[in-house]
């Protein structure tokens, strides 16, 4: 278990938790990003009619969604307030937990499948988010998640962290105490270690149309937490800079008047022993 009184992982769980309540109002713009991702982490879920599903760091509830349409029963959990508002008001007629994905309010075995699209980065400690879902995921179960590819493939996230820095401007922005390995090789070693069996990677890919740069720099700024950090508290000069150096990022996604920004995720799957 990571140390609480350690101030990295501290101020880390601090960012997470304050972040996406003021980040919940805009998801929005992320959210079309995960969404391209979202009917992968099902169908690795193995989601199909009448599947109990826990959609965990829910969101606005899209995975829950689509889960339902595929003739699933979903139930949609997450830690932050506003986030779970904006999940009542979007998708208001499905079950909607708010709770921490550390200590769930549902007891063993109580889902056939646990479905938690971007959630384990957001955690100080991912291999107990992982025990969590395999507790309450019930044997011969599968859990899925997704997490972000390398920023080289996933330029959403890449471009941005790139211009920061051509721009010498980025703050500094606390980290979790146990970071997610960045290798496919590291990712499949935490599954195991969690319980699970027949554990699963698989890259997916796809692209987020845009009209331009500053859509890109507004909407992460107001619909993540971590980039949000990241560009927090700049003077105008350096917010300049970073424009400047994020539309010339940009140009190889052109085409004609949009940007077609490649979105890149890793999908984790894994069966719970029977
Ligand atoms: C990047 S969003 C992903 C939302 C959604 N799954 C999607 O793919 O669009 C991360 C979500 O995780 C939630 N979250 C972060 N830490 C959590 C925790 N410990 N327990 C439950 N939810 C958490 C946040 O409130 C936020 O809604």
């Amino acid at each position: 278990m990571p140390d609480p009184t350690s101030s990295a992982g501290a101020d880390f769980q601090a960012m997470e938790r304050h972040g996406w309540e003021k980040a919940a109002a805009a998801y929005g713009f992320f959210g079309r990003a995960t969404c391209l991702v979202i009917p992968h982490v099902l169908t690795a879920a193995r989601v199909k009619r009448g599947t109990r599903l826990l959609d965990l760091a829910a969101g606005p509830g899209h995975l829950a969604a689509e889960a339902r349409r595929r003739g699933g029963r979903a139930v949609a959990a997450d830690r932050s307030h506003a986030m779970t508002r904006v999940l009542v008001a979007t998708h208001g007629d499905l079950p909607v937990v708010q709770t921490d994905g550390m200590a769930l309010p549902f007891a063993d075995a109580t889902f056939d499948a646990v479905a938690a699209a971007f959630y384990l980065n957001h955690l100080d400690d991912p291999a107990g988010g992982l025990a969590e879902m395999h507790r309450v995921t019930r044997p011969g179960g599968w859990i899925a998640t997704a997490v972000w590819d390398r920023p080289e493939r996933a330029r959403l996230n890449g471009l941005i962290a790139e211009a920061v820095a051509r721009a010498g401007a980025g703050s500094a922005v606390p980290g979790p105490e146990h970071p997610l390995p960045e290798d496919e090789t590291g990712l499949l070693h935490l599954l195991r270690a969690a319980g699970f069996s027949r554990p699963e990677a698989r890259l997916v890919q796809g692209s987020l149309t845009i009209s331009d740069p500053a859509e890109l720099l507004e909407g992460l700024a107001g619909s993540t937490v971590r980039t949000a950090a990241l560009l927090r508290g700049h003077s105008d000069h350096d917010v300049r800079r970073i424009r400047d150096e994020l539309a010339r990022g940009c140009e190889p996604y052109r085409s004609g008047d949009q940007l077609h920004i490649p979105v890149a995720a890793v999908i984790l799957a894994g069966q719970r022993h029977e």
